[in-house]
């Protein structure tokens, strides 16, 4: 039984010598390591042995498994490297390129600014909340003062949706500004508040330099007992201090917005003419950017708020202005536009 065992382990050694392909390694681990292999069936009936036969057969036949077993190792390994190396031969893979880099993206300009401005609001602050696009007209009119029939309704060139209530009105749409949230804000949370809410906001507007049917808006609003116009000017001149930096002239004038009494509205210094005077600013040397003003009495009392004892602040501005001014960008839809070589640059 040595004598079969000696032979197997060479016939073993010879035909692993053969093999040249990690595939035909496995037909030779069944024939010489297998459950029927011939030294499984050795080991296996050792018990049938005298003691004198079992010791020595068992032994070498156990040393011969360890080493077939090693030696099939060894192989797999061997096979495995020259594999590796046909491959990138045959498949002319030159591992001495530097690799792909993969396209990184970045956030959107817009976004960006929308982060820079809700950091610098944070900052003094204000917390940042959103609320829906689809928008009730209560919501987006009604509690602002602006009813039905109001003129005020028509410069918002509304989009409204296509649902009807069983009394046949038609009340939902896509909000014309952010300032629709101010309310659902104070029906949530009591004072003191300062809020400021980003978003998108629609109108039914055809598109040219100056007008997408959708841009971003950011709205601000403070509640608390003694706030005045000073709080309201201070906390807007900081803001542009702030994101157009410290020599930016600042102007404020009245306006009319049917939600604040009263009422005004912010210019910047031009960027582009210093305040000379140029197209961009028909001359004016001044670029409005935001509206705002103390919250309507009337408003306040529709969120149970006291306006003997409350008063608030608030305001709204356009977010794709702000870089357009920043950069001296001349036109909106370049944007939306999805044009890389565009938004690489930012
Ligand atoms: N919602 C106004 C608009 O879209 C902007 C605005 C004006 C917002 C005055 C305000 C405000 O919060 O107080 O034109």
């Amino acid at each position: 039984m040595l004598k079969q065992l000696e032979e197997l382990k060479q016939r073993a050694a010879q035909e692993l010598e053969a093999v040249n392909q990690v595939k035909q390694l496995e037909a030779w681990r069944v024939r010489y390591l297998g459950k029927k292999s011939q030294l499984t069936r050795i080991l296996r009936s050792l018990a049938t042995l005298s003691v004198e036969e079992r010791k020595s057969v068992g032994a070498l036949a156990n040393q011969i498994k360890a080493e077939l077993e090693d030696s099939l190792k060894q192989k797999r390994q061997v096979l495995g490297q020259a594999q590796l190396v046909t491959t990138i031969k045959e498949e002319h893979i030159d591992i001495t390129l530097p690799g792909r880099p993969y396209p990184v993206g970045r956030l959107h300009p817009i976004t960006q600014t929308l982060h820079e401005i809700c950091d610098i609001f944070v900052s003094m602050g204000f917390q940042v909340v959103e609320g829906p696009e689809v928008e009730w007209d209560y919501y987006n009119f009604e509690v602002l003062n602006i009813p039905r029939h109001h003129p005020a309704r028509d410069n918002m060139a509304t989009l409204w949706v296509d649902f009807e209530t069983e009394s046949g009105e038609r009340n939902m749409l896509l909000r014309t500004h952010t300032t629709s949230v101010d309310m659902r804000v104070m029906e949530k949370i009591s004072p003191p508040i300062r809020v400021v809410i980003p978003g998108r906001v629609y109108r039914y507007e055809a598109s040219d330099a100056t007008h997408t049917p959708m841009f971003y808006q950011i709205d601000g609003l403070a509640v608390d007992k003694g706030i005045t116009m000073a709080e309201l000017k201070g906390t807007l001149y900081e803001f542009v201090r702030r994101f157009f930096g410290e020599d930016r002239k600042v102007r404020f004038r009245c306006d009319y917005f049917p939600f604040v009494e009263p009422g005004i509205e912010m210019a910047i210094e031009c960027s582009v003419c210093g305040g000379a005077g140029c197209r961009l600013c028909s001359n004016s040397g001044w670029i409005e950017i935001l509206g705002a003003g103390m919250t309507h009495p009337q408003v306040l009392q529709r969120a149970n708020l006291d306006p003997e004892g409350y008063t608030s602040f608030a305001f709204g501005m356009g977010i794709d202005r702000l870089p357009m001014l920043r950069y001296g960008i001349d036109d909106t839809r370049l944007f939306y536009s999805s044009d890389l070589r565009f938004l690489r640059q930012f």
